[in-house]
């Protein structure tokens, strides 16, 4: 299998060739993701309400992401790893963003960064690029911006708005990121801005006419189980499998159905 560069997302562009995304945040799972032949895992801040049981993403340390990271970088081979930068690691100054950007490079072995926001952190986008950094955007609903949005509500409804995130993704593309999230847009909104830029677009919850299309590992395969968004499909009700599993397990456990012979050494 070839392996995953930013030039591969760019091509995949070009040959309306639809690019697949993934979330990861361990060895195991990057492992399966990455032999199924998926394009990108992306290492979110999504960790914090599905790993670690955070009510949204502020509370992710550059050190979580790190940390998870390392995990996937170990369990993938082809797969172009994405990570995030967390809230406020890259809004204080162009130093911190360089600093926590290249820790999470050169420690947690992602081959590029994805950051929220468009106008207000084209600064910030433009010195990680200088740094040989490539950097994805994301715009549209932003969950870092969960306060300021008073929710995770759809963003881009309203023509005024839609207005904006078009002209952020065009910012966002001048400034060199080599693909950019669309997330909790109206489809006709993505379609647009997928038509309007160059470089690739990736939706969750923006419709069918994006380059590519990301979910949350935890939610595709019905692990998640706190709520699930309209736009997920899931694929698989891992939920309900651990359950009878572990079930079954805590009786075999007790009426001594396991272990059995073949389970024992000599
Ligand atoms: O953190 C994350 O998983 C994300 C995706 C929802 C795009 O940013």
């Amino acid at each position: 299998m070839k392996k995953n560069t930013i030039n591969t997302f760019l091509q995949m562009k070009e040959n309306s060739d639809k690019i697949t995304m993934l979330t990861a945040y361990d060895y195991s799972t990057a492992k399966l993701l990455d032999r199924a032949g998926i394009n990108s895992i992306l290492v979110g801040d999504s960790l914090g309400m599905v790993m670690l049981g955070y009510e949204d993403t502020l509370q992710v340390t550059v050190d979580d992401i790190i940390h998870h990271c390392k995990a996937v970088s170990r369990g993938s081979s082809n797969a172009l790893i994405v990570a995030d930068m967390p809230f406020l690691s890259y809004h204080a100054s162009i130093e911190d963003t360089i600093k926590n950007g290249g820790r999470i490079i050169q420690e947690g072995k992602a081959h590029c960064l994805k950051l929220e926001g468009g106008r207000n952190i084209i600064d910030k986008v433009e010195a990680l690029i200088m740094a040989q950094i490539p950097v994805m955007g994301h715009i549209g609903l932003t969950p870092q911006s969960v306060n300021m949005m008073g929710g995770f509500t759809i963003q881009g409804r309203e023509e005024d708005k839609a207005k904006q995130i078009m002209e952020d993704a065009l910012l966002l593309e001048k400034a060199g990121v080599f693909a950019i999230v669309l997330e909790g847009i109206p489809g006709k909104l993505a379609k647009s801005i997928t038509e309007e830029l160059t470089i690739p677009t990736i939706g969750i919850g923006a419709g069918k006419d994006c380059d590519g299309q990301v979910l949350v590992t935890n939610d595709m395969l019905g692990i998640f189980q706190d709520f699930t968004p309209k736009f997920v499909k899931q694929y698989a009700n891992l939920k309900d499998e651990i359950d009878s599993s572990v079930r079954s397990y805590i009786k075999d456990v007790k009426d001594m159905s396991f272990p059995q012979e073949k389970h024992t050494f000599k």
